[in-house]
């Protein structure tokens, strides 16, 4: 996709199950490359990676975007790196009285003082011809630790609760030019620029942490290193190192 000043259709809805869900209709529907953003106050549907359910009340920002990429696109596992790199660089220029420092924990969630703030959902949509991928994106801005399900309560944070009020407008605003401009730059995603992968890296709430994968089945023990300029994430362990680039990963130490 090369095109500067991107025009977007910005659709706006108080419910919907899922903004991925309604932004992926409308690109079925559409002739033309869509350059859009749906954006919910709460959906009933919200779905996380892995087929998970992304609790979405009242007060969240949810939103999705679509990207028409070119057709030769091969490193698509940045595009979520990308839009969690956008939207921490966005989350930590809100005016607060103390510095906000947001970790990217890979492959798609950001987290505030070791909780989980926000996570991000890519899908594609099409056949070769014509790919569009659709990165939706939650952030729980106000605490909803009430709705949340008990065992999730010490996981996850909002920004209101470390302290940070947002303009949602402002940041729905600043997460999609950023993540738009970084497309457009980087064209096909195959040769991400170094600074952009060292910006991911020096966020990366894994690097250093004894994590646990699968591998064909097989649960797996390392430590975790970088994440490489194809979306991989480098794992230590005593069969050697491995590059993963899907799949769960979980935290054993750190
Ligand atoms: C995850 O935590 O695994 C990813 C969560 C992604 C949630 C966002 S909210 C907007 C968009 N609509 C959805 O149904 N999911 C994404």
């Amino acid at each position: 996709m090369k095109r500067k000043n991107i025009v977007r259709k910005l659709l706006e809805v108080d419910e919907t199950q899922s903004t991925n869900d309604d932004l992926k209709k409308m690109i079925y529907g559409s002739t033309e490359p869509c350059f859009a953003v749906i954006t919910a106050f709460r959906q009933t549907g919200g779905r996380g990676r892995l087929g998970r359910s992304f609790l979405s009340p009242d007060g969240g920002l949810y939103f999705s975007a679509s990207y028409p990429l070119d057709k030769n696109t091969k490193n698509i596992p940045f595009l979520t790196l990308a839009a969690g790199l956008a939207a921490a660089e966005a989350i930590e220029k809100i005016p607060t009285s103390t510095k906000i420092d947001c970790e990217l924990k890979w492959p798609n969630d950001i987290y505030l003082n070791g909780r989980k703030v926000c996570g991000i959902l890519t899908e594609l949509v099409g056949a070769a011809e014509t790919l569009t991928a659709v990165v939706g994106i939650g952030i729980n801005v106000r605490d909803i630790s009430e709705e949340c399900p008990h065992e999730l309560r010490r996981k996850i944070t909002s920004l209101n609760g470390e302290g940070i009020f947002p303009d949602r407008e402002a940041l729905l605003r600043s997460i999609v030019e950023e993540l738009d401009n970084f497309v457009y730059l980087q064209g096909t995603l195959d040769s991400v620029s170094d600074g952009i992968v060292e910006e991911i890296n020096r966020r990366s709430y894994l690097c250093g942490k004894t994590i646990e994968f699968s591998d064909n089945g097989r649960k797996i023990k390392g430590s975790a290193g970088e994440i490489k300029k194809d979306g991989a994430l480098s794992v230590f362990t005593n069969e050697g190192e491995f590059h993963i680039k899907f799949g769960e990963v979980t935290t054993v130490t750190g």
